[in-house]
């Protein structure tokens, strides 16, 4: 996560954005009547309509009209097909692909507490003598946390008394220890003698967290009835896989050429070690890839192309200020896959857990060829994936190129489904004290769950019946896009505040005029305000505010 510490920190409360997200049936927690189950979520009829919205905004985007036509680097249109492949592969594939061998994260159990916690996410603070200037200290140990604000908001009394206790022995009872920010280390980079003296975040004595082993990320299944050893397979990890192996059979299958793409939503699962943050890091999520072949003569110019159209279609869908950023890899974060040298960058948000930092929503990665060459190379795949490029080679005696045998390179822009989801929650989320509700949800008009809504003022004379025909209209023309609500019950004001909640866009209510002078009030749900249009002007109206007038 990186730092950004020069710009304004995210001030949402995730309290209450998850309260919020309960409250309205977007997000529960999975298996909750029996307690839950960690690391998955389910989504309630508001959040299943938004994430179902993301996706096809990101189908229709990428797939249906690639770029919003937007030309390639050299002007040409963009090329994109689709493919819809398994969750449970060969598990051969898993072991070409890297991630039967190295898809690890490094876990560490607390013998005390009985938690775990990645090795690479503790971050170890020196603990030193209250006499002592930080400067020229000896760490006495270390007191790990997840984060440092986690620390900075148990600096209190409790903290406190838990580190003057557990480090009392160096110390004497009269001293004090303080921890030092700034010199923090991994846990993961510290050496087996100085893990001994680290208290761990839920510990109450030092030296409770073993040594870091590394964790295969991966869930395993069996394939029938026997259950051996032979018949282990995998739940896919990430979607790409399921692309690069197809990758013969749709040159073969359709009239594509390189440079083209080829695009997938679909279920990932990962074991992570320590799902946390609401849905930011689950063990079920949805991803949104595409995995772009060209010729490595040009892939520079695509991976510029990609990251920068990437960024602008999340600024275009609401994600406009400076909670997101362009960010570049450091050489040492480099994936197995990630080509030494060219690009690999990140589309981060900045969520109010990772205020004022950024957490990762989108990679975009140059994979040179490294899993076409891996599923090639595998002694059991039996398949040779180069690509015949027609326009390229030396021209042959009748002018024509003689062609030229490659294995393209890919830019693969991966995006998170269910991370874009909660980004859009947290941006969406306004307080608005002024209000009924005291919240409303802006979002984007292409992402809202429900476009519009029509109330009959009153539910009697005429009005449910007019209200009925508009919300017909508008469901006839609309419905594809999203819900469109009536509901004659309740106040007025009651039912607005239950739209502003939802994020629906325009109300639209019918009353006594509507059936004299045949025109409705629409209130717009950002400003709140209210103003008097034909009643048979509704649907152009919705239609100019999604964008489709
Ligand atoms: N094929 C490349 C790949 O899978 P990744 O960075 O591991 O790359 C891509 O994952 C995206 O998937 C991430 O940017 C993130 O949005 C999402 N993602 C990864 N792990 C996740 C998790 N545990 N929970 C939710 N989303 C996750």
């Amino acid at each position: 996560m990186a730092d950004a510490t020069d710009q304004q920190p995210q001030t949402k409360s995730m309290d209450d954005i998850m309260s919020l997200c309960k409250r309205r049936g977007f997000i529960y927690q999975a298996s909750e009547i029996y307690g839950g189950v960690n690391g998955f979520w389910d989504y309630g009829p508001l959040g299943a309509q938004l994430k179902k919205n993301l996706r096809d905004v990101w189908w229709q985007d990428i797939v249906m009209n690639p770029c919003q036509g937007k030309p390639g680097p050299k002007g040409e249109p963009i090329s994109m097909v689709p493919v819809d492949t398994c969750i449970i592969q060969n598990p051969k594939v898993w072991e070409a692909s890297g991630h039967v061998g190295g898809f690890n994260d490094p876990m560490v159990d607390c013998t005390e507490s009985k938690k775990r916690y990645r090795a690479d996410h503790l971050l170890c603070f020196p603990v030193i003598r209250d006499d002592e200037t930080y400067d020229n200290a000896t760490p006495i140990g270390y007191v790990a946390s997840l984060s440092r604000e986690q620390l900075l908001e148990q600096e209190n009394k409790k903290v406190w008394k838990r580190i003057r206790k557990a480090f009392a022995d160096s110390i004497g009872s009269n001293e004090h220890a303080g921890y030092s920010y700034g010199d923090e280390r991994l846990y993961s980079e510290l050496q087996p003698e100085e893990r001994a003296a680290v208290l761990g975040p839920d510990a109450s004595e030092r030296g409770t967290l073993t040594e870091p082993r590394q964790f295969n990320l991966m869930f395993k299944t069996y394939l029938g009835a026997t259950a051996t050893e032979d018949d282990i397979a995998y739940l896919r990890p990430e979607t790409a896989q399921g692309i690069f192996i197809n990758f013969k059979n749709v040159v073969d299958t359709t009239r594509v050429s390189v440079p083209f793409g080829i695009a997938q939503t679909g279920k990932a699962f990962r074991n992570e070690v320590t799902p946390r943050n609401f849905t930011f890091r689950s063990r079920e999520f949805e991803q949104m890839e595409i995995e772009f072949f060209c010729h490595p003569e040009e892939a520079n110019d695509w991976y510029v192309f990609w990251r920068d159209w990437r960024m602008q279609w999340w600024q275009e869908i609401g994600l406009a200020g400076e909670n997101l950023i362009l960010r570049e890899h450091d050489k040492d974060e480099l994936a197995h896959y990630a080509k030494e040298g060219a690009g690999t960058s990140d589309i981060e948000y900045r969520f109010p857990f990772t205020a004022p930092g950024f957490g990762e929503l989108e990679g975009i990665a140059h994979r040179s060829n490294y899993d076409l060459s891996a599923h090639q190379n595998h002694p059991e795949s039996n398949t040779k994936l180069e690509y015949l490029d027609t326009t390229r080679g030396e021209l042959a005696k009748n002018g024509q190129p003689k062609g030229e045998r490659y294995l393209p390179d890919v830019i693969e822009p991966s995006a998170g489904l269910d991370r874009g989801v909660l980004a859009i929650l947290c941006e969406a989320y306004t307080p608005d004290p002024e209000r009924p509700s005291k919240v409303f949800m802006r979002f984007h008009p292409r992402v809202a769950p429900i476009k519009a809504a029509v109330f009959p003022l009153v539910n009697k004379d005429g009005m449910p019946e007019k209200a009925a025909e508009l919300h017909q209209m508008l469901v006839k023309r609309f419905g594809h896009l999203g819900k469109i609500e009536t509901d004659p019950k309740q106040s007025i004001g009651k039912r607005y505040a239950r739209m502003d909640e939802a994020g629906c866009p325009f109300c639209f209510t019918i009353d006594g005029d509507t059936l004299t002078d045949g025109t409705v009030t629409v209130r717009d749900r950002d400003t709140a305000e209210q103003k008097r249009i034909p009643f048979d002007d509704v649907v152009e109206f919705v239609a100019t505010g999604l964008g489709l007038g």
